[in-house]
């Protein structure tokens, strides 16, 4: 009797978990938050890698309701792009600006704004770009991928840096609020680890992968002679590649890591933050479709480049 008693029990247990988790799951959007930081037909690649993200997200079904794209938008019509209108990620690839959205374009991309827009204040962002904010809940994923120059401790933007104290700040008050149940961070930048380097609790169910450790460049690859400019960043390219060709629903955010790093090899690679959540299945967080073999696989990497002494010019950082 007792063992029937406990079975039951048991059995009632497992049901209500099961449902708890079947709800929560159902109840579960990804939101995504795309930025590249740099403006000027120079940084061509910063808006590449980031319209290739959005490409990516789009096809996996995530929605545009839940995507926020924040690019200058400097690129696609500039007077030096010989093919107006199109943006390439990788030579000879398919063209990544096409449906982009452009919720925050020109001078609106700053780092009041993106602090403003990743934490959900639609107040402040009245009257700017689309108004759209990150409303994420409690069961929701946030993935926020960022593109840009940086320096020790900065991301740096157009004409005024983001610090690693504002951005940790910011992302521990969103904890507090439990604005998600898991953030994932994927930043290629010049010594994009230090914006997280003894900086990043682990506790804060938040992930951050980083190009770069805290001391060194990240790099630019794919030089295009038709275009004068490099079409794609060496992390970048990485795990877009990856995430082109992998199962979404199979392949970790952890794995993906271990790959990237290994084909980065001019700079390195790390994560930060809560590393239990590096055990994720990238479809919960960049979502999932079957494909067909429609995407060309990335050609190898024969150049990649540092841009140690270029921008933040304002600041004459060490910046990619
Ligand atoms: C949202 O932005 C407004 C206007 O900039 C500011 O006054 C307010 O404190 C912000 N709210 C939060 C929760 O940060
Ligand atoms: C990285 O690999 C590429 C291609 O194999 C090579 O051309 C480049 O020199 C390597 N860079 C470094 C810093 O080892
Ligand atoms: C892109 O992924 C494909 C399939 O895994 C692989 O063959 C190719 O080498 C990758 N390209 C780069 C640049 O890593």
């Amino acid at each position: 009797m007792k063992n029937k008693i406990t079975l039951l029990f048991g059995l009632l247990i497992a049901l209500v978990v099961s449902n708890q988790k079947s709800v929560s799951s159902e109840n579960r959007q990804i939101w995504a938050f795309l930025v590249a930081g740099s403006s000027g037909y120079y940084n061509y690649r910063h808006q590449a890698d980031l319209c290739h993200a959005y490409q990516i997200l789009h096809e996996n079904g995530i929605p545009d309701e839940n995507i926020i794209v924040m690019m200058a938008d400097d690129i696609a019509f500039n007077q030096e792009n010989p093919t107006p209108g199109v943006i390439i990620n990788s030579p000879g690839g398919p063209n990544v600006y096409e449906g982009v959205p452009k919720d925050y374009t020109g001078k609106d991309v700053n780092p009041l704004n993106f602090i403003n827009i990743l934490s959900g204040n639609k107040t402040a962002m009245k009257n700017i770009g689309s108004g759209r904010v990150i409303e994420s809940g409690p069961n929701d994923h946030v993935f926020v991928n960022f593109v840009d120059h940086g320096g020790a401790g900065v991301f740096c933007f157009d004409e005024e840096v983001l610090t690693a104290d504002v951005l940790i700040d910011t992302l521990k008050s969103m904890a507090s609020r439990s604005q998600f149940s898991k953030m994932i961070l994927y930043i290629e930048a010049c010594f994009s680890g230090s914006m997280f380097d003894d900086l990043l609790d682990d506790d804060l169910n938040i992930f951050a992968l980083t190009a770069a450790d805290p001391h060194e460049s990240s790099y630019a690859c794919y030089y295009d002679a038709k275009r004068q400019t490099y079409l794609g960043d060496v992390f970048s390219v990485n795990w877009l590649n990856d995430s082109e060709h992998e199962s979404l629903p199979q392949e970790s955010i952890h794995h993906q890591f271990e790959k990237v790093r290994t084909r980065t090899n001019a700079s390195h690679v790390e994560e930060y933050g809560d590393l239990d959540i590096g055990e994720t299945k990238l479809s919960e967080i960049i979502g999932f479709r079957m494909r067909g073999q429609n995407s060309p696989p990335a050609p190898p990497i024969n150049d990649d480049v540092h841009f140690r002494f270029v921008f933040c010019f304002f600041l004459l950082m060490n910046c990619d």
